[in-house]
């Protein structure tokens, strides 16, 4: 155990702000620091920093506590792991005999033994064999000694068992060897799984190894030129970036992060002096990995080789920072470079202007990648077309999303109304999200009854929506044991894509956001003592409604009034989704008029079409409807 004095200390010295900092970005908001949650992709900001409290809360997810507990969640250290962190981060010595001692789950016995490896490993340097052939391979490649220690490179010897044999007289089990993936077995012989290799330490983002890539020597065809650890509780591949631990900081200062392939691109972009790169280690580019990015900037720039494999791999990672809500950057490289070679041959200087001169967007990028060969192929450009919009229909912010659509409408000469729909149909298709259509509707005089229908329903469920907000607001769903999140941003983050009618309802939602982003959590009391009065009404209205009965009748007849308080989520949900189903009724009545009207044969095609989707639209949501009150 670490003695409790020891934990005290290192209590008082810490400062939950720069602790944070280490990991994400934080932004003054009054007394408080906010900044996006990295434990979600979240375009608004819900996660907090008090430091007069000293303790952080995560109003997406429901996460808070103090700099521990932060460093538990956000780089999964175990206790002691995060203790030990701060005591370095804070100059409080800790034994390591005492952490040793009291090893007691799986992560934390796996740091241990691959940090010895990885001293082991760094340590083969200094030996014969090590001077040989490692560092001999190190001047060959050209990489310095500054390199060979920021990122801990070493050297597994050319035998069967020099890493077991160490490992063994440290007296660690076999167990922990194989499960940590240093070691192999085979018919009840155990063996290095390394050998005759540069070993490439990955690093978690506080600069614990959990893991290894190793590189073959002499290039031979018959091996992998790179093998990696397997993954284990620790290493979890599509959650990490090799280098983040050493680019964070410069990513953040520079708001920028150069996204490339390999080991040795990050090491030869480091050794010039870029060091805000990190890579995705030959794999594809995963949702998490780019999360990770996000916590420390939003600028993404691929610097992928310039063979088909290379831009086929930045494609297919395109799309997914889009998703994630990033700006995207591509820079191609002549063929047969790659940003290792490249940087080595321009320097610092030529290979930063070739970087800038040479970086394109998202739009031109595919239109040049892929205009160049169907230039006078109809067919062929019509899905270019298509899959640029299909880009576009990624990002999440629409604003975002027009500027896309106004470029690419220049750029290959085609009228953005047609863009609009076309994208439009896909956003309505993916039904992950309702966003809000960006059709234009005619003005229509609203005389028809199917109309006036529709619209009173929608008035009915805003207010139903309303009412869920205004009475449950401060309600915290863990109590409810169903999702770790508070009520209130819950309902904000389901309702973020509808268009709300009522100027006044509108006006309510507003003000809970603003709360929520500067930490507050209000209710009805709020809007009664403030000086809100226009909203009083509709808050009073909203309060007071049929389903406040008093205990003693409830007790009475037992009746399911609670309902509604036990199920929190399913009915918010149910009320949106009815919300959304009137709107979508609402927006096929429109369209219907339009069609009704004098239109010419295209234009009938084409609002045809969007009555088919809109008609899907609404059956899925009447299943989702089904679905949630049938439960
Ligand atoms: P060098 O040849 O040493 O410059 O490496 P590189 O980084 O240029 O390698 P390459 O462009 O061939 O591959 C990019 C990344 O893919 C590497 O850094 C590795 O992470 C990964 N990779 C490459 N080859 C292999 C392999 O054979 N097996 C595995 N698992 N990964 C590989
Ligand atoms: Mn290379």
């Amino acid at each position: 155990m670490i003695d409790n004095s020891i934990i005290q200390e290192i209590k008082e010295r810490l400062d939950i702000v720069e602790v944070v900092s280490d990991f994400i970005s934080l932004k003054k908001s009054g007394s408080n620091y906010k900044a996006l949650s990295p434990f979600t992709s979240e375009k608004t900001p819900s996660f907090f920093v008090s430091p007069s409290k000293q303790i952080f809360k995560c109003f997406s997810t429901g996460k808070g506590g103090d700099a521990i507990e932060f460093l538990r969640e956000v780089d999964s250290m175990t206790y002691i792991e995060a203790i030990k962190y701060l005591g370095e981060k804070y100059g409080v010595e800790i034994n390591e005999y005492e952490i040793d001692n009291s090893v007691s789950s799986e992560k934390d016995s796996l740091l241990i033994i691959l940090n010895k490896s990885k001293d082991f490993f760094i340590n083969n340097l200094k030996t014969k064999e090590g001077k040989n052939i490692a560092l001999t391979y190190f001047e060959h490649r050209v990489i310095s000694k500054e390199m060979i220690k920021k990122f801990e490179l070493g050297y597994s010897l050319d035998k069967w068992n020099s890493l077991y044999d160490n490992l063994k007289t440290l007296k660690y089990s076999e167990k922990l060897m194989v499960s940590a993936g240093l070691i192999l077995e085979k018919n009840n012989k155990k063996y290095d799984r390394f050998r005759n290799r540069i070993i490439f330490p990955i690093h978690n983002i506080s600069g614990k190894v959990i893991a290894f890539g190793a590189r073959q020597i002499k290039d031979d065809e018959n091996q992998p030129k790179y093998i990696n650890s397997p993954e284990t509780t620790l290493y979890i591949k599509s959650n990490i970036l090799y280098g983040i631990y050493q680019s964070k900081n410069s990513i953040r200062k520079d708001d920028k992060c150069y996204l490339v392939e390999g080991y040795t691109d990050v090491i030869s972009l480091f050794q010039i002096g870029i060091e805000n790169v990190v890579s995705s280690s030959g794999t594809s580019l995963t949702a998490n990995q780019i999360k990770l990015i996000g916590r420390y900037t939003k600028n993404v720039t691929i610097l992928y080789d310039g063979d088909q494999a290379g831009i086929n791999a930045s494609l297919r990672g395109l799309d997914l920072i889009l998703e994630n809500n990033l700006n995207v950057r591509i820079v191609t490289f002549p063929e047969n470079e790659d940003p290792d070679s490249f940087s080595k041959k321009l320097g610092k200087n030529k290979f930063l202007k070739f970087l800038s001169e040479n970086e394109t967007d998202l739009i031109k990028y595919k239109t040049d990648q892929l205009n160049e060969n169907y230039k006078n192929d109809p067919i062929k450009k019509s899905e270019l077309v298509i899959d640029i919009i299909t880009s576009i229909s990624k990002i999440p912010n629409s604003i975002k999303r027009s500027i896309y659509i106004k470029d690419c409408s220049d750029i290959l000469k085609i009228d953005e109304n047609i863009l609009i729909t076309e994208m439009n149909k896909l956003l309505l298709g993916s039904n992950k999200t309702l966003n809000r259509p960006q059709f234009k509707f005619k003005e229509n005089e609203k005389n028809n009854l199917a109309v006036k229908e529709v619209d009173s329903a929608i008035n009915f469920c805003e207010k139903e929506c309303l009412r869920m907000l205004v009475n449950y607001g401060t309600k915290d769903f863990q109590v409810f044991g169903l999702d770790r999140k508070s009520f209130i941003e819950y309902f904000l983050n389901e309702i973020e894509d509808v268009a709300f009618e009522n100027k006044n309802y509108i006006e309510i939602i507003n003000i809970f956001k603003m709360e929520l982003e500067n930490g507050n959590v209000i209710d009805i009391n709020y809007f009664l003592t403030q000086e809100h009065e226009d909203l009083k009404k509709d808050i009073i209205d909203l309060s007071a409604n049929k389903y406040e009965l008093s205990d003693k009748w409830k007790n009475k007849f037992n009746i399911h009034v609670n309902d509604e308080f036990d199920d929190l989520k399913k009915s918010t949900y149910a009320n949106i989704l009815r919300f959304k189903f009137r709107l979508i009724k609402k927006m096929i009545n429109e369209n219907l008029q339009i069609l009704n009207s004098n239109i010419d044969y295209k234009k009938q095609q084409e609002t045809i079409k969007i009555h088919n989707k809109l008609k899907s639209v609404e059956i899925d949501i009447a299943k989702q409807l089904g679905n949630v009150t049938s439960i």
